[in-house]
């Protein structure tokens, strides 16, 4: 049998300590918390923390260095966790609508000693526009991609980008998004594949050169 966790000590030498306290932390206070499925642990590093850190990786050029990003609905904190942890240039914020899932995120975060680069906020995308930005917007997990992009096109700073996870629905998705696409007067959209030595490699639908309305250049969370 594959052993992922040596292969992900390998590809990510060094963010494996972060990586395996935080697949620690999924693995028991996540189940408990009923955050992911008892299911999930035998294919925690192969189909949740590799899938998410390979669209990350700097060769992907998907998250360009020093870039902010909101992940939006993280639940346990994917990607965004992962992302925080893998690639330590980041400015990382976790929206979730759910008290449960914020509240682990905040004690994964203390854990991880992730507080001077991510932060967490409680809320629903729809409610928080105007309080964040970002050079890149993601999202695992969540909604169709017409809704996705509705909701994620707000947080986008002007010029960025939004890397939403997709499985092998994304291009009959992408066709059936064209009228949020408009709206976002974007540069371009493309369905990537990520990871070509995972057993399936992650797609994401990319979305750049986002026209923001109301974002800043910079991003950041502000409290209103
Ligand atoms: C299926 S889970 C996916 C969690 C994580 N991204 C992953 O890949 O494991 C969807 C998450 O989105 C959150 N969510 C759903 N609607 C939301 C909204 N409108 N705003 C913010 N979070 C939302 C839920 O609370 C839940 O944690």
């Amino acid at each position: 049998m594959t052993n992922w966790q040596e292969i992900a000590a390998q590809r990510y030498p060094t963010a494996i300590a972060d990586l395996n306290s935080y697949a620690d932390l999924l693995a028991t206070l996540g189940i408990e918390r009923g955050l992911i499925g008892p299911r999930e642990v035998d294919r925690l590093w192969e189909r949740h923390l590799l899938n998410c850190a390979v669209v990350a990786d700097v060769s992907e050029g998907m998250v360009p260095p020093e870039s902010t990003v909101v992940d939006i609905g993280t639940g346990a904190g994917l990607p965004g966790i992962v992302w925080a942890i893998t690639r330590p240039d980041l400015t990382v914020t976790l929206v979730d609508s759910m008290l449960r899932r914020v509240e682990f995120l905040e004690l994964a975060v203390e854990r991880l000693q992730l507080g001077s680069r991510v932060n967490v906020v409680r809320g629903r995308a729809e409610d928080l526009v105007g309080t964040v930005s970002a050079d890149v917007v993601t999202a695992r997990a969540v909604a169709p991609l017409p809704r996705l992009l509705t909701w994620l096109g707000p947080f986008v700073s002007q010029g960025g980008s939004i890397v939403a996870f997709k499985g092998q629905t994304a291009v009959e998705e992408i066709s059936q998004a064209g009228h949020e696409l408009a709206k976002l007067g974007a540069g371009s959209t493309q369905v990537r594949k990520c990871g070509d030595w995972l057993v399936q490699p992650t797609v994401v639908v990319q979305v750049q050169d986002v026209q923001s309305k109301g974002g800043s250049r910079r991003a950041g969370y502000r409290r209103r």
